[in-house]
């Protein structure tokens, strides 16, 4: 199948998430307004294991609000850049700012940095021996001093949204890949972060579970969250993304619009990345 017409492709499920004009199809990385201050900045980072060069100058400006779609071969440097924004990583040298302020280093600034920045993984990372009211309400007591019946409160609330109240009582093991996926994310909602970094969220689901989870992440775009998605749903990418950056070796090889990206991809290395995820 060749790429326009997978590009072509409507999953009924998803309408377009009709962003602004000022961030959509804005072609090269959609800034939003000369002004505005972007959300996650992340300038000449760089950053090693070892010998081994995983990111290797990266520039990226998010804006407030955008939704970008990070794609790339295995070993790219995606999930190493999503750990570096909130910090689970530290950069070797270049800076990192999540909505101006620099990173901070340790203690309650960066506790206060993680909730801020909040992550879903593809592994869920559920307390297993806590219900999943307890797993959502956990973050807002311990860390941001929410008082527990608020927490409880906003938690039931954030279940509703990703529709799984009627299982708040329960143990993790007792939910489906993607219910606990859900769960995940209510959770780091539950912080109020002013941004969301998704690292492949959906690739451990059964793929009849895919959707559900894909239709919470859809939600929370239209609604204004800034996100930064690593992810192969090109469903997703498509139609929920401002842009695609597309890594390769630790660069960011080419920084667009998704069309643009999925129609006509400008580098060997992106073109060469799609025929292999597409052509199957
Ligand atoms: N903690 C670590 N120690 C040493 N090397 C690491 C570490 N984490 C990642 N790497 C290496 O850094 C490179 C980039 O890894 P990263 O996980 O960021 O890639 P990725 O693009 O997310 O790949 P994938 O699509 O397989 O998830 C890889 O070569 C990986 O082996
Ligand atoms: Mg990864």
């Amino acid at each position: 199948m060749s790429v326009s017409n997978v590009l072509a492709m409507t999953d009924s499920q998803f309408e377009p998430v009709g962003r602004s004009p000022d961030t959509s199809a804005s072609g090269g990385g959609g800034v939003a307004a000369p002004d505005a201050p972007s959300m996650i900045s992340v300038r000449s980072a760089q950053k090693h294991f070892g010998d081994l060069h995983v990111l290797r100058d990266i520039e990226l400006e998010v804006p407030r609000g955008q939704v970008v779609v990070v794609l790339g071969p295995s070993g790219s440097g995606k999930s190493t850049l999503c750990r570096t924004i909130n910090r689970l990583e530290p950069i070797d040298s270049g800076e990192i700012r999540v909505d101006g302020e620099p990173l901070p280093s340790e203690g309650r600034a960066l506790a206060n940095l993680r909730a801020e920045v909040g992550m879903v993984f593809q592994s869920f990372n559920l307390f297993a021996h806590k219900t999943i009211l307890d797993n959502v309400t956990l973050g807002p007591v311990k860390v941001r001093g929410k008082k527990k019946e608020e927490a409880r409160a906003r938690a039931v609330e954030l279940l509703e949204r990703v529709g799984i109240a009627e299982q708040k009582d329960k143990y993790p093991a007792q939910l489906s890949g993607g219910q606990q996926q859900r769960v995940a994310i209510a959770r780091a909602l539950a912080m109020d972060p002013k941004v969301m970094l998704f690292d492949e969220p959906t690739s451990a689901l059964d793929p009849e579970m895919v959707n559900e989870v894909l239709d919470v992440m859809v939600s929370l775009a239209r609604e204004g969250m800034t996100m930064l998605v690593v992810t192969h749903e090109m469903g997703f990418a498509r139609k929920a993304a401002d842009r695609v950056v597309f890594m390769a070796d630790g660069v960011i090889v080419e920084d667009t619009d998704p069309e643009s990206f999925f129609t006509a991809p400008k580098s060997e290395r992106a073109r060469d990345f799609l025929s292999k995820i597409l052509g199957h």
